[in-house]
């Protein structure tokens, strides 16, 4: 039997994105068709989706004469056989000048709440059966931002329906004044400890995990991490209480757009069997980048730039890893600061260090193809994709071991190597003398170029396509699906 599934998101690539879950909201449901999984993905009509969908046809299914106050509309279309619905509310998603969430200084919109509540309420009722011809069996809402989906469910029209949440990152929780909660349309019961009140406040990640059938987050790791005080964020407590409704399930990745033997964004096309490609791709990166020539690894980084990312630890080793004849590569946008003294170090190290500040798709992909090691000194990781870009593209991983980088990478231990099945270096996350030694430990191994050919094929052999995790998916889906017949 066919399910059908709405899933929630604020970010979808190719559409819209600022990190993993774009990666994550585009991917998972074309591979969910495999197991009879129909997905509708809804997401706001920014208008960087308005544009990238021009010349799509977007049919109106659905409207509101008075959306947290203004007209909207739900829109409908097909992207890259992706079914889509949009929400277009020109108060909320209108054209604005800044980014989904914040403006160009980085201050979130102050509306916000108002913005993914709506997102959610929208996705309640379109799941409940609003467009006529479709009603959902399960719904998948990703991150604070579509959270309150489940509190919007439970007290809607079908209360019964099965709501999955899936946390891509704790560290953003969406929490709010109390004044907005009378906003929200929700009853007045839903303020309490059991529902949407966080602190004095509203939370709707919070309200999301607990009213949640299951709660996934992106990986294993991660799943036990925010269990505990260290990495729970406040909600560790909560989130034991759900007890065995909280699971990991791994990221994959979407291995037809990462496929360094079809790349387009590549200089030259190579495979795990052919990797002589890769040398032309090598030295587009030092001409994009201003690097001299040198016979050490090029190191690189594909971030954004904040504290979680590590960066000011790469900050700190820069001087380390270039004394060792390393040179490095850095793609990211975020904290200004970091910005800056990132721009500063390419300074100080002409032709060994280059920085590209601001987002830029295609070079992600040619900065996968023709370095030799990605750096990910991640302070927590949820699951984290560069490093399975980097394994797919022979990018050898050196990565903090937390959450899903220590779940997707096999450190090149002394049992690994001996194995054969060692595909990156971890290291202790958080210190920057780690993150110095497993750096010394790359440049070492780097300059016995058959050890290094080995990590690195063994790497580019690891199918991290979406297959197994959406296969996991699709059943968590089926369960509930069967469980909430029963009730
Ligand atoms: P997070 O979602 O926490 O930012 P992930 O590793 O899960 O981390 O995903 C990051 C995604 O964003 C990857 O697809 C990566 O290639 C991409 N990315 C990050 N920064 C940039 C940038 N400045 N330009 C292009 N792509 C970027
Ligand atoms: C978040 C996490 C990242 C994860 C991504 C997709 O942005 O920070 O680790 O890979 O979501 O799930």
């Amino acid at each position: 039997m066919t399910l059908r599934l709405l899933s929630v998101t604020s970010e979808l690539h190719p559409l819209i994105k600022t990190g993993g879950l774009a990666d994550v909201a585009g991917a998972l449901p074309l591979a969910l068709a495999a197991h009879e999984v129909e997905v509708r993905s809804l997401l706001p009509a920014y208008p960087q989706v308005q544009r990238a969908l021009a010349g799509v046809r977007l049919r109106p299914v659905h409207s509101y004469k008075a959306l947290f106050g203004g007209p909207a509309r739900v829109l409908a279309g097909q992207h890259k056989g992706h079914d889509l619905l949009l929400l277009d509310s020109p108060s909320l998603f209108g054209a604005r000048d800044g980014g989904p969430y914040a403006d160009l200084a980085g201050q979130d919109w102050s509306d916000n709440w108002r913005r993914f509540a709506a997102l959610s309420a929208v996705a309640a009722d379109v799941a409940a059966g609003a467009i006529k011809g479709w009603s959902a069996d399960v719904v998948h809402a990703h991150d604070w931002q579509a959270a309150l989906t489940a509190a919007y469910v439970r007290h809607g029209r079908r209360p019964e329906l099965p709501v999955v949440v899936t946390i891509h990152n704790l560290a953003f929780q969406g929490r709010f004044d109390a004044t907005a909660f009378p906003e929200l349309g929700l009853p007045q019961s839903a303020f309490a400890v059991d529902g949407v009140e966080y602190y004095g406040g509203v939370g709707f990640l919070k309200a999301g995990l607990q009213y949640a059938d299951a709660v996934t987050t992106v990986s294993p790791s991660y799943a036990d991490e925010i269990r505990t005080p260290e990495g729970g964020m406040g909600l560790d407590g909560l989130l034991r209480a759900r007890g065995d409704a909280v699971l990991g399930i791994v990221n994959g990745i979407d291995t037809r757009e990462w496929d360094p033997s079809t790349d387009l964004a590549l200089a030259s096309p190579y495979s795990h069997r052919a990797l002589g490609g890769r040398t032309a791709n090598r030295r587009a990166l030092e001409k994009r980048f201003g690097l001299k020539r040198g016979r050490g690894p090029i190191f690189a980084v594909i971030s954004r730039l904040t504290w979680q990312k590590g960066i000011d630890l790469i900050l700190d080793s820069i001087d380390h890893l270039v004394g060792l004849g390393g040179r490095l590569v850095v793609l990211g946008s975020g904290d200004g600061a970091m910005e800056n003294a990132l721009l500063g170090a390419a300074t100080r190290h002409p032709g060994l260090i280059g920085v590209v500040t601001g987002y830029d798709e295609p070079l992600a992909h040619l900065m996968q193809a023709g370095a030799d090691a990605i750096l990910i000194p991640s302070r927590f990781e949820p699951c984290g994709l560069t490093q399975l870009y980097g394994l797919r593209y022979g990018t050898v991983p050196v990565a903090a071991r937390t959450g899903g980088l220590t779940d997707t990478i096999i450190d090149a231990n002394d049992a690994a190597l001996n194995a054969g099945c060692a595909t990156g270096l971890l290291h202790q996350p958080g210190s920057g003398d780690a993150l110095r030694q497993a750096i010394t430990r790359a440049i070492n191994l780097y300059a016995a170029p058959a050890i290094w050919q080995a990590i690195r094929r063994q790497g580019m052999r690891a199918d991290w396509g979406w297959e197994r995790s959406s296969a996991r998916y699709a059943a968590l889906y089926t369960d509930l699906v069967a469980r909430a017949a029963t009730r």
